[in-house]
């Protein structure tokens, strides 16, 4: 099939690399010429594990990046529109929606084949049929159902694991205002075999990425919030907790022979000091602002966001059980990313807890494995200093916050073992054992 993608951010580079590889003819359009530049020449502008080599293995063959919109859109059968929707404050901005869609109706009006809009992009229940479709009908002049169709295919990559995920995928989800649409997105993702399919409509696809993402957040306050009940009644261990709570079979199966299952739904139903990243944070307020349009106020996502805005601070006031005055005190903050396995800093925990420790003038040794650039961007401050490796962050400091579950923190007990000085550790993300450091604290302990 002939494809065109809108947007080479994350889902559109991803989506359009990997489509090329399951044998579509793939044209990425963007209006970066750099961003395009870099594509055809083989290089990914963002960071996704093994996405590089096979943007390089189809380039030319299946895929290649334009900035010419109005022939990527008329020489292709579907276009998939896979641009930003951030969140402005209020509500999601659909400013680069509206604008994509104005641009493919224009194409669509000079076009006599049929042809497929998808949206791609993460937008709010009644975006596809109740903006993208009229706003398509209006610059084109034509009808949809008839000229061309409209449908929504939401997406479910983990950042670190986009390209894993997008070509073994656990579920495809068909949104289309009609049968004809829902065809040609069968026959889109018809390489894909044994991914369970399902097909619905728009307004129902749209909900099914926000209802998953909500599910995810929820399960992370949920664990935090009583991870907090458990530090305030005292002598009861969230870890010990979440690991009973695991053990429901109905959460980790038995298998006849007596092996246990656990799905990494489980992970997320663990203590820490809260979620980040560009999706869950986003996702959950732009529900949130959607129910209130709708009258139906959000009542436990609302909590959902306050638990999480609430729970960087956690580690703090650990800190300060410890050290009622920050200033002078040196802190070494482990983990910059939102999550291991990629450099993004975007709604991280450390970010909050980094400008409260300044704030304070506490004086900060930073150490993240990736991270670091990202980081040195957002902190100009003479107050912190960013580390070259774990042995030099944990070396000479009163405490240390450890914010990201990267492996690599699992070595701390080791490198702590021959200090004169111990520090106190603040484990945020409850991955050492607490026996393994001489001063153990933790959330929800
Ligand atoms: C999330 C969803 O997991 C994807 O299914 C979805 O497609 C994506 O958002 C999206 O909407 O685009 P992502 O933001 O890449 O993916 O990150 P996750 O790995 O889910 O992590 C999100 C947050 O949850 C992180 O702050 C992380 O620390 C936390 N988390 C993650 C846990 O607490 N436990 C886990 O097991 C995994």
């Amino acid at each position: 099939m002939k494809i065109s993608i809108i947007g080479t951010g994350h889902v559109g580079l991803v989506s359009g690399v990997c489509l090329a590889e399951k044998g579509h003819q793939v044209i990425c359009v963007d209006v970066d010429q750099d961003k395009v530049n870099q594509i055809n020449q083989g290089t990914s502008p963002i960071y996704e594990k093994g996405l590089e080599d096979l943007l390089k293995k189809n380039l030319d063959s299946n895929l290649r990046a334009t900035t010419e919109f109005y022939r990527a859109v008329i020489e292709t059968d579907l276009s998939l529109i896979a641009v930003g929707t951030p969140f402005d404050g209020t509500e999601i901005d659909l400013s680069f929606v509206e604008t994509v869609s104005r641009h493919i109706g224009k194409v669509l009006k000079d076009k006599d084949a049929y042809h497929v809009v998808v949206v791609k992009s993460t937008v709010v229940p009644g975006t596809t049929d109740e903006v993208v479709l009229p706003i398509l009908e209006e610059t084109s002049g034509k009808t949809a159902g008839i000229d061309f169709g409209v449908g929504m295919n939401p997406e479910f990559l983990r950042e670190g694991e986009a390209v894993h995920d997008f070509m073994f995928p656990d579920r495809i989800v068909f949104g289309g205002m009609d049968q004809r649409t829902i065809d040609a997105l069968e026959e889109l993702y018809g390489v894909f075999d044994g991914a369970d399919k399902l097909r619905t409509n728009n307004k129902t696809a749209e909900m099914i990425k926000y209802a998953s993402n909500s599910l995810l957040a929820t399960m992370i306050s949920f664990s935090n919030e009583i991870a907090n009940l458990c530090s305030a009644i005292g002598d009861i261990d969230v870890v010990d907790v979440m690991e009973g709570v695991h053990l429901d079979k109905r959460l980790s199966p038995i298998l006849p022979d007596g092996e246990r299952i656990f799905p990494g739904f489980t992970t997320f139903l663990e203590a820490g000091c809260g979620f980040g990243g560009s999706c869950f944070p986003k996702d959950v307020k732009a529900l949130i602002a959607h129910g209130k349009r709708h009258d139906r106020p959000m009542r436990l996502l609302n909590e959902v966001m306050r638990i999480n805005e609430e729970q960087p601070r956690k580690v703090l006031s650990i800190l300060k059980n410890h050290f009622p005055r920050l200033e002078g005190l040196r802190v070494t903050v482990l983990g910059l990313a939102f999550k291991p396995g990629t450099d993004d800093m975007r709604g991280s925990p450390a970010i909050p807890i980094i400008k409260e420790l300044l704030a304070q003038n506490a004086l900060i040794k930073a150490y993240d494995p990736v991270a670091k650039s990202n980081a040195q961007g957002l902190f100009n401050d003479d107050n912190i200093s960013f580390c070259k490796d774990l042995d030099d962050a944990v070396q000479n400091v009163h405490a240390i916050l450890l914010i990201t579950r990267w492996e690599e923190f699992k070595k701390i007990p080791e490198l702590l073992r021959d200090l004169d000085q111990q520090p106190i550790v603040i484990d945020g993300r409850r991955m050492l054992d607490k026996r393994s450091v001489a001063r153990y604290e933790g959330i929800g302990l």
